[in-house]
């Protein structure tokens, strides 16, 4: 078989952001900035530091900044050109050269299932990558680029996960999984609950925002029928490829925040802004001279 290479993410980014309302009113919570970037940008570039060359972005009304966002700005670029601000324009302009970039609008937001099968005809028939935009990972290599080389060993579906505390599981996708004998990084995983009560949580493993999926996926989701909250869940049609493909789950290095949440948000807003080359000096020094 030849090895399959992962050229394609998705990134869905169709949701209603109520964790953030007011904020997300009439922005769209992927354009929030960590420090000064959008929350999506981080996703993108993560996925292109994993090699990915083409990003499926699922968007929905309301939502057209994104697209402005990652797009040439003529207008801009003249006026920064025309004033020598020679670092932001190469800055503006190379947002727009990241990736190719398509869209694909999710006219109701029927769950996260949902979401990746209106990618199904730009990913066709390959394994391709999933990143919510909410789930901002900290680390060196990127987590993406983390499960892409785990993928070159099992050329099968990949779960980001890690454990999480008590009852926080019942937010979260829960595998039930062992050890993999030869990786310590891998969890052969046996069956996926999506959102368990803390006592029906099979294990603490929770899946984050990241997935290497098979194309057969698309197939698992068409025959889904409505999970928990009534949606089209993503977990249950990784639970129906588990009757065809091995899946596994992976334990990746890095400082994971769920920036679709305040706190999160805030949390991840400290830790960006403290390694940021132009305030982190400044914001540390801030920081310590104040009393909490
Ligand atoms: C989604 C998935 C869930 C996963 C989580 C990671 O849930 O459905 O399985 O654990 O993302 O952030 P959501 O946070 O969209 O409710």
């Amino acid at each position: 078989m030849t090895q399959q290479t992962i050229r394609k993410a998705v990134i869905p980014a169709a949701g209603f952001g109520t964790r953030f309302l007011p904020a997300s009113k009439a922005t769209p919570k992927e354009m929030l900035p960590l420090v000064d970037k959008p929350l999506i940008q981080y996703g993108v570039e993560e996925a292109v530091a994993a090699g990915c060359t083409d990003i499926i972005i699922v968007t929905g009304r309301g939502k057209t900044t994104m697209e402005d966002h990652f797009d040439r700005s003529p207008e801009l670029e003249a006026a920064l050109e025309a004033r020598g601000k020679t670092h932001l324009l190469e800055l503006v302009r190379s947002i727009a050269t990241l990736a190719n970039i398509s869209y694909v609008r999710q006219p109701e937001a029927l769950g996260l299932g949902h979401a990746v099968l209106m990618a199904k005809q730009l990913v066709g028939n390959e394994p391709f990558a999933v990143l919510l935009p909410d789930d901002i990972v900290h680390a060196q290599p990127g987590c993406l680029a983390q499960m892409v080389g785990a993928f070159a060993e099992t050329q099968a579906t990949i779960l980001g996960t890690e454990v999480v505390e008590g009852e926080a599981i019942s937010l979260y996708g829960c595998l039930d999984c062992t050890p993999h004998p030869a990786n310590t990084r891998l969890l052969a995983v046996h069956n996926l609950v999506e959102k368990p009560s803390p006592e029906q949580a099979p294990s603490q493993n929770a899946i984050i925002g990241r997935y290497i999926l098979t194309p057969r996926i698309f197939a698992m989701i068409e025959q889904l029928t409505p999970g928990a909250g009534g949606e089209l869940q993503l977990t249950d049609a990784i639970r129906a490829l588990l009757k065809h493909e091995k899946v596994f789950g992976f334990q990746y290095t890095g400082q994971r925040y769920d920036a679709g949440d305040k706190l999160g948000f805030l949390q991840a807003t400290v830790d960006f802004a403290l390694q940021h080359d132009e305030v982190g000096p400044a914001f540390r020094k801030w920081l310590q001279t104040q009393q909490f």
